[in-house]
């Protein structure tokens, strides 16, 4: 009886997870007019680490992650940044007080992967617990196709340059700030967001309000 009792509670406890694990969170369509003049933009960017406790809004999140690596040729199928050879292989995950989710390119959507509050995993300075948003660059070297792991981390390396590069020109012309962020634990994040062996954290980048 009391097997068959814990059978139970553990089918309810992988329903559960389940069922967190395929939460799908439709985002406002981005908006792609306004904002500041690119030049402008480039003339505000930097690097800033005086974050406060604010969130963004729904429609600052898909902006944000809409320049990150938003779909900007529908039918083609690509992106606001360049892969080589058209790999794709990025995946950008968003960290928030609400959990850890997957930006779906495709469905303008994101993906809860982790339902607790990760943000402090993501990084070893203390803002990253504090600011809004915690940006993951992952790469899935099984898109990568036959070269070493040295060349696909190069790859996906810069890849992570032109992602990072949108999101602190969106935060320039949005009046958030930001920062492009290399330390951090490795096997931390990827274990925070439960990533397979092919799935690989690059950088990191922290988004928010400035006091
Ligand atoms: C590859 C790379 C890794 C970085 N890692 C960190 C980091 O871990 N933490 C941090 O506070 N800043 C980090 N930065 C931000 C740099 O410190 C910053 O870009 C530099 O000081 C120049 O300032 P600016 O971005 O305002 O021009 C990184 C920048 C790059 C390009």
């Amino acid at each position: 009886m009391k097997t068959c009792k814990l059978g139970l509670l553990l089918i309810g406890i992988l329903l559960i997870n389940q069922s967190i694990a395929q939460e799908i969170i439709k985002l406002p369509e981005p908006n792609k007019t306004g904002g500041k003049p690119l030049m402008q933009a480039l003339n505000d960017r930097q690097s800033s680490r005086d974050f406060i406790e604010k969130d963004l809004s729904p429609q600052q999140i898909s902006d944000l992650l809409w320049a990150a690596y938003g779909i900007n040729r529908t039918e083609a199928g690509k992106h606001t940044i360049p892969t080589s050879r058209n790999i794709q292989d990025m995946e950008v995950y968003i960290t928030t007080k609400d959990g850890a989710f997957l930006y779906l390119p495709k469905e303008q959507a994101i993906q809860k992967i982790v339902s607790s509050d990760i943000r402090e995993k993501t990084g070893k300075q203390d803002f990253v617990k504090v600011a809004a948003v915690n940006l993951i660059y992952v790469s899935d070297f099984s898109k990568a196709g036959n070269g070493t792991d040295e060349i696909k981390t190069m790859t996906a390396a810069t890849h992570c340059g032109f992602i990072g590069q949108n999101v602190y020109l969106y935060c320039a012309s949005e009046g958030l700030i930001s920062v492009f962020r290399a330390y951090f634990d490795n096997t931390e994040v990827s274990k925070a967001l439960n990533l397979p062996e092919n799935k690989h954290v690059i950088y990191c980048q922290t988004v928010g309000y400035s006091k």
